[in-house]
C-alpha cells in the first residue's frame, strides 16, 4: 500500500512499534484536549489560491540566523528517538541534512551530541536544553558550543512533566518494571525487539556519569525520563545562560505575548511558539 499522508504513516508506525513506543510518540498529556485543539486550529486554516501566476520556478526556502533552509520548517527536538529506530537521532539528522532543513537534538537524545555532529557534520544543528541542574546545563552548553551547534533552544514549558496518561497505562515510567502486558507488547513486535537487541543498550547519552562527576548515572537518567527540571528557573536566570551561550538563543514553549516581549528584552534571539 502506498503511504500517501500522515494517517498512512501513523498506521504504519502503529503496526511496526510496540504499543508503549507508539503511544510515547503519538500521545499527548491528559485526555489529549490540547492536541485536539491544535489539530482543529490547523484544520481551520484555509488557503485561497491565486491563479495564473508564473509558478514554473518555486522557492520555499528561507534564511534563519544567516543559514539557508530549503523549507520553512525543521525537525523538532524529541527525546528517546532511539526507541523508535536504532540510532534514530542520526537517521533524522541525516535526513534533515539531505533535505536542507535543521535538526534539533534533544537533551534527552540517545545520540551523544558530539557523535551526532561528527556523523552528520554538513547539517544545520541546534541543541535543545533542559535545565535539570545548573551545573549539568553549563556542561551541556559548553559541549554544544565546542561541537559546533549553531543555536541553543531552551525549553521553558516543562517545569513539571505533562501527565501522559497513555505512558502511565502502558507502564512506561520510572522506575521501570516490565509488566506481563509490557512483555506481551514486545513479544508481538519481534522485528522491533530484534532491531533493539542488535542496537544494544539505550541510554540518555548526553548525561553519563563522566558528565556529572559525583552523580550516579541511574538517578541522572531517571531525572531526565521524568523530566525532573530545575523549577526555580526564572527570567532572571536567563542572563546566566545568555552569558554562557554566544550564538542564537531561542526559548521554546512561549505562548503569552508578554512573555514573548520579555524574552526578547532578556536577550533571546528567537521564540518557538509551542504548547
Ligand atoms: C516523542 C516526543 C518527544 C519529545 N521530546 C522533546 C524534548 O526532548 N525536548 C523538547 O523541547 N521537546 C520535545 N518534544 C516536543 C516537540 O519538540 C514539539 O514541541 C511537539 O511535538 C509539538 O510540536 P510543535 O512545537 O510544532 O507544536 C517531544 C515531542 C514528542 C512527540
Amino acid at each position: 500500500m502506498p503511504r500517501l499522508n500522515n494517517e498512512d504513516w501513523r498506521a504504519a508506525a502503529r503496526a511496526a512499534l510496540p504499543r508503549f513506543v507508539f503511544d510515547y510518540v503519538d500521545a499527548a498529556a491528559d485526555e489529549g484536549l490540547c492536541l485536539q485543539r491544535n489539530r482543529d486550529d490547523l484544520d481551520r486554516v484555509i488557503l485561497t489560491p491565486r491563479v495564473l501566476r508564473d509558478v514554473s520556478r518555486l522557492e520555499t526556502g528561507i534564511e534563519v540566523f544567516g543559514r539557508r533552509w530549503a523549507q520553512p520548517f525543521g525537525i523538532a527536538p524529541m527525546g528517546l528517538n532511539g526507541l523508535s529506530w536504532p540510532r534514530g537521532d542520526e537517521v533524522l539528522a541525516r535526513a534533515a541534512a539531505a533535505h536542507g532543513v535543521p535538526f534539533a537534538l534533544s537533551t534527552a537524545s540517545n545520540a551523544r551530541l558530539e557523535d551526532l555532529r561528527a556523523q552528520a557534520a554538513s547539517g544545520i544543528h541546534w541543541m535543545q536544553l533542559y535545565v535539570m541542574h545548573r551545573g549539568l546545563a553549563e556542561g551541556l552548553v559548553e559541549r554544544a558550543a565546542r561541537a559546533g551547534y549553531e543555536a541553543l533552544v531552551l525549553t521553558v514549558d516543562v517545569p513539571v512533566s505533562g501527565n501522559r496518561e497513555r505512558d502511565v497505562r502502558n507502564g512506561f515510567r520510572v522506575p521501570f518494571k516490565p509488566t506481563a502486558r509490557f512483555l506481551f507488547d514486545v513479544a508481538r513486535h519481534p522485528r522491533w525487539a530484534w532491531r533493539m537487541a542488535r542496537a544494544g543498550r539505550l541510554d540518555f547519552a548526553n548525561l553519563r556519569v563522566e558528565d556529572a562527576p559525583g552523580a550516579d548515572s541511574a538517578s541522572l537518567q531517571a531525572a531526565l525520563l521524568t523530566r525532573a527540571m530545575d523549577r526555580s528557573l526564572t527570567w532572571e536566570s536567563l542572563s546566566w545562560l545568555r552569558r554562557l551561550w554566544k550564538g542564537p538563543l531561542l526559548l521554546k514553549g512561549v505562548l503569552h505575548p508578554d512573555d514573548a516581549r520579555r524574552a526578547l528584552d532578556c536577550g533571546a534571539d528567537g521564540l518557538i511558539v509551542s504548547n
